[in-house]
């Protein structure tokens, strides 16, 4: 008798067991197929935001709008994009100023949030292409309607994501795109594994610039017109650059310890030889960049000071540190935006 409570007990337990496993199944389903658990904003937000106060959302909730997203951001399995898609070379830069809106209908490929996934191979690179922003609207729409076709041309899959800086205090370009880094792994499931942090006013000339992150860092803007095509100092590593998800972690990511301009890719520098980085670039003629018109910003007087303690403080002053409030994160059509209030010292 003893025994045959034994087995009633032990059929109870298999059988919850089992409707256990069941449930837990179908749980991984629907996330893999929607999305939907770790999409949803809120849990989200409560498993990975702790230093980031997050104030507001604002989603376009367009049931036709995500039932497309999820079309274009999920590749069907299959071949591997060319490693070197064919027709890849030269393309013209248009400086023309453009209207924003007048550009969202151009391109119908990209998804929601500036998102795209070639639509006939699997993709070998998932790219966040991270562009911190301040007052520079008229190289916005340029930035987009250039960046967009040249990105799909190279059969990867891209999300862009515009950083912009709320709060009162100067341009810090660093801190924006440590923001831009976390924020654009949270908001995409399965993250991303290739960075690219990209000056606005910077646009590439030859579709053989591949948008990738090599073994190595890659300093991208090598050959500049504006500086006649020549690379302007061997360690240089500003403007445009990709770096791995594990190699910006390993450097603790940029400092955020740069008001104002210049010396926050030069930390950079410093960081990855810390680490025994080698840099590597394209070919000086692959490698070409168009500089958009703007005034220069002023320089920040501290950052020689700054750069000379590098070695010594990057360990406490990157990732580990960044603080800052999230105010506003839009999928707009070509793009995703986000606001940050950085103000806070760290
Ligand atoms: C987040 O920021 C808002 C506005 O600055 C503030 O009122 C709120 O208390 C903050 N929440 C947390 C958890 O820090
Ligand atoms: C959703 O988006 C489609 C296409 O952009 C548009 O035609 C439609 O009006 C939108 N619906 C709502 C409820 O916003
Ligand atoms: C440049 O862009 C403008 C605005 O979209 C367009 O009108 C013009 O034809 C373009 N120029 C070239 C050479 O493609
Ligand atoms: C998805 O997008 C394409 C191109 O933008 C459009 O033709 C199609 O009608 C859309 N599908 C749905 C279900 O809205």
């Amino acid at each position: 008798m003893g025994l045959g409570c034994k087995n009633a007990a032990g059929g109870r337990i298999s059988r919850a067991l089992r409707l256990l496993v069941l449930i837990v199944l179908a749980l991984v389903t629907i996330e893999y197929v929607y999305g939907w658990i770790f999409g949803a904003t809120y849990i989200r937000t409560y498993l990975s935001a702790r230093l980031y106060n997050i104030t507001q959302f604002t989603f376009r909730d367009n049931e036709t709008q995500i039932k497309n997203e999820t079309a274009t951001t999920r590749p069907l399995p299959g071949t591997l994009c060319d490693l070197t898609p064919s027709g890849l070379g030269p393309v013209r830069v248009n400086k023309t100023e453009v209207e924003l809106a007048s550009l969202e209908n151009k391109f119908p490929e990209v998804g929601l949030g500036g998102r795209y996934t070639p639509p006939n191979c699997t993709p070998r690179h998932k790219v966040a292409i991270i562009v911190p922003y301040k007052d520079r609207e008229q190289h916005l729409a340029i930035f987009l309607s250039h960046m967009h076709p040249f990105l799909m041309k190279q059969q990867i899959a891209y999300g862009i994501f515009i950083v912009e800086q709320a709060g009162s205090k100067s341009f810090n370009r660093a801190k924006l795109l440590n923001v831009g880094f976390v924020e654009s792994q949270k908001w995409e499931s399965g993250g991303y594994q290739c960075f690219i942090f990209h000056d606005i006013d910077l646009l590439p000339e030859d579709t053989r610039n591949m948008y990738s992150c090599p073994e190595q860092p890659r300093h991208m803007s090598a050959a500049i017109d504006k500086f006649k095509y020549k690379l302007p100092y061997q360690t240089i590593f500003g403007g445009v650059s990709a770096l791995t998800e594990e190699q910006f972690k390993k450097v603790n990511g940029f400092s955020n310890r740069y008001w104002g301009w210049g010396g926050e890719d030069d930390d950079m520098y410093k960081r990855l030889n810390a680490m025994n980085y080698k840099i590597s670039r394209y070919a000086m003629n692959i490698a070409k960049y168009v500089m958009l018109d703007h005034k220069k910003s002023a320089p920040n007087p501290k950052r020689q000071s700054i750069l000379k303690q590098t070695d010594k403080v990057f360990k406490e002053d990157g990732l580990s540190t960044l603080e800052y409030e999230l105010i506003k994160m839009v999928r707009f059509q070509l793009y995703t935006y986000l606001v940050a209030d950085i103000d806070k010292e760290s």
